[in-house]
């Protein structure tokens, strides 16, 4: 039976936005992530390659290749972490780069680890390069070498490790050092869900809540998600409780999942306030681009890491931006589309602003 040992002493660190912050408690509070393989839903390629290597590995009997995953936040790269340490009937041991400063840190978690033993580090790309080097050892040869004292009293220790597998998680695989990223035999890129996976996430999701949805309400949940399970959850709880408040008597039917949605900012292509407020900042401030990032996040008054980490991303992937060596620009798209939206708020006669 695998045990799950959780070491996270990096609850106050935690840099990715609020807006995953929040969103990550909400993960934790019922349980809605799959816990092997086959409840994983889409990424058809990566979990018919992690399938190959857990039971390439199994028949070994050995410890399965280093895994990298890299992508977008909230598309399930901690899910699959935890997903491989229950395949392979492993511990898991959870940290994040963050909170591995020192080395001697470094050394007591990875020499703690057993034979076949998962070390998830979430954030990979926040590991001081101080202590990235440890890493490159203990991934290569299971060792760490450790230097006590220093001048003509430095000693090296070195201490031999369990063959573990090290499961990696980040957003920026572009700040992965080379030496660390060469040191995965598996990387992963993970992209956004089709709406009809996403249609599948919302049932198994409330299935598991114990939410009566009608199948139209699952798919205009999921045509709004932004391609993102983590949004699809949240999205299905806020319409859940939309429902239970004002429609307790009716079905949970397509038009009150909309009202639901458009209630909590959500369009009908699933941008959100932010995205709007991104997009109407370089369409009006910088006259469509290029603009540079740090200008955009100061006239937005937000991290340029949420900008880069949560908003651009989707829209890139649907096309309303660009990125160019001079800055981020609009498309054509992207302005077809805020023309829509301000279309459609003078149409109602909206006294409210788009944001
Ligand atoms: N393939 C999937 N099938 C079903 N649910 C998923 C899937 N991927 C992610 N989820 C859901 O989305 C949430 C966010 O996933 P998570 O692994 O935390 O994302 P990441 O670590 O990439 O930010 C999970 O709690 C889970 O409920
Ligand atoms: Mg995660």
């Amino acid at each position: 039976m695998a045990i799950e040992k959780i070491i996270d002493n990096n609850e106050d660190n935690h840099d990715e936005s609020k807006k995953i912050e929040k969103n990550d408690v909400e993960d934790v509070s019922s349980d809605l992530r799959p816990k092997i393989l086959n409840e994983y839903v889409g990424q058809i390629n990566i979990v018919t390659s992690l399938k190959t290597a857990i039971q390439a590995s199994e028949a070994r009997n050995e410890a399965m290749d280093h895994v990298l995953f890299h992508g977008p936040p909230g598309l399930g790269k901690t899910t699959l972490a935890h997903v491989i340490a229950k395949e392979k009937n492993s511990n898991l041991v959870v940290t994040s780069g963050p909170s591995l400063e020192k080395p001697a840190d470094i050394v007591g978690l990875l020499s703690n680890l057993g034979e076949g033993d998962v070390l998830f580090i979430d954030e990979i790309h926040r590991i001081s390069k101080g202590v990235e080097e440890y890493f490159y050892s203990a991934m290569e040869d299971f060792k760490v070498d450790f230097i006590t004292g220093s001048g003509t009293f430095a000693k090296t220790l070195t201490f031999p490790l369990k063959r573990f597998t090290l499961v990696g998680a980040t957003t920026r695989v572009g700040m992965l050092s080379s030496p660390l990223r060469d040191r995965f035999g598996l990387t992963y890129h993970l992209d956004f869900y089709s709406e009809d996976e996403l249609t599948e996430i919302v049932n198994r999701s409330s299935g598991i809540l114990g939410v009566s949805i009608e199948q139209d309400s699952s798919k205009e949940i999921a045509i709004r998600s932004r391609g993102t399970p983590r949004i699809a959850n949240r999205l299905l709880r806020r319409v859940r409780d939309y429902h239970q408040v004002n429609h307790k008597e009716k079905k949970l039917d397509r038009i009150i999942a909309s009202n639901a949605m458009e209630l909590e900012g959500v369009d009908i292509q699933g941008l959100d306030r932010l995205d709007r407020q991104y997009l109407i900042t370089l369409s009006n401030n910088y006259k469509g681009g290029p603009a540079g990032i740090e200008a955009l996040a100061a006239t937005l008054n937000e991290e340029s890491q949420t900008l880069v980490d949560v908003v651009e991303p989707y829209l890139l992937k649907i096309g309303f931006i660009i990125r160019t060596p001079s800055g981020r620009k609009m498309t054509l798209d992207g302005l077809r589309y805020l023309g829509e939206e301000s279309r459609k708020l003078s149409e109602e006669g909206s006294q409210g602003s788009m944001f």
